[in-house]
């Protein structure tokens, strides 16, 4: 049996708590995450080039960049839906990203929250959390089956986490656009994944929406590792987290805050804008 194979077997749906080393991903180095050397074109063009990524255990980490930096592919990279050219991928030390499938990869515990939130507006915000544990089940089988305590448990500090657990029996299609955000991050969170990547949640969010949702990304690190990437600046600060400013496919700079926003060539490229 090969380590992908090993880890895909681990319960996914019952341990919530993510252990420090899960068959299959050695995370004794204390990185979950290592790209190097990294490049892609499309038509010619090097949409990432020669990029340099490690993400910690753990760690919350921002990702800021103009617009076509490349972060939109960066995630398609770690989530395999873009093949890269050349370099490396690695999911801990032991998994070779990129001979792993879409899926492989997402049952492996990378997951990915797209800018739009995907909910199922007909389903009342506790079935979407259930149907996101369906699995190969399927939705129906799971819908009609007897949820266990552990399950109802779960889903109960899910609803927890996200601040939904007053609106859990209401139809997803009537939530605000800041609660379907966090419903969705619910939905992956079902899945336990030890990476969490997410694309620009502040977008469209209030300001109270917003802190609720760095409070929400803050309370994930420690126990999961989780990638931001946003526009907001006002946001990234709240974050308070290290800061990668991607520049034409590759790192420009990286630290806190503080450290990019005073870097003369960050200015230059990005913030002075
Ligand atoms: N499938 C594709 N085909 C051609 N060009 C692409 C494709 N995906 C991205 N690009 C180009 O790669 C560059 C980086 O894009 P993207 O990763 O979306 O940047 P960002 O998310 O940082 O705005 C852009 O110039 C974009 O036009
Ligand atoms: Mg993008």
């Amino acid at each position: 049996m090969n380590a992908v194979q090993g880890f895909i077997k681990r319960d996914r749906v019952f341990d919530f708590m993510v252990p420090k080393m899960v068959e299959g991903l050695d995370l004794t180095h204390g990185t979950v995450l290592y790209m190097e050397d990294v490049s892609v074109s499309f038509d010619g063009f090097k949409a990432i080039n020669e990029l340099n990524f490690y993400v910690n255990a753990g760690e919350l980490r921002c990702l800021i960049g103009p617009n076509g930096a490349g972060k939109t592919t960066m995630m398609d990279i770690i989530t395999g839906k873009t093949r890269p050219d050349t370099g490396t991928c690695w999911f801990g030390s032991r998994m070779n990203l990129l001979q792993m499938s879409e899926s492989e990869i997402a049952q492996a515990g990378i997951g990915r929250k797209f800018q739009k939130p995907t909910v199922f507006d007909y389903h009342s915000v506790f079935e979407n959390l259930e149907l996101s544990m369906a699995g190969p089940k399927g939705v129906w089988r799971t819908l009609r089956a007897r949820l266990t305590c552990e399950q109802r448990d779960r889903i109960g500090q899910i609803l927890d986490l996200t601040g939904l657990t007053e609106v859990s029996g209401r139809l997803a299609g009537s939530l605000s656009h800041g609660q379907k955000q966090w419903l969705e991050i619910g939905m992956l969170l079902m899945q336990n994944p030890l990476l969490l990547l997410v694309d620009e949640p502040a977008a469209g969010m209030t300001h109270q929406e917003m802190d609720r949702t760095v409070e929400l990304l803050t309370s994930l690190a420690g126990e999961h590792s989780v990638v931001v990437v946003e526009h907001d600046m006002d946001f990234v600060r709240a974050l308070d987290s290290r800061v990668t400013v991607l520049h034409q496919g590759t790192v420009l700079a990286e630290g806190s805050m503080d450290q990019v926003q005073n870097d003369s060539q960050v200015v230059e490229v990005y913030l002075g804008e």
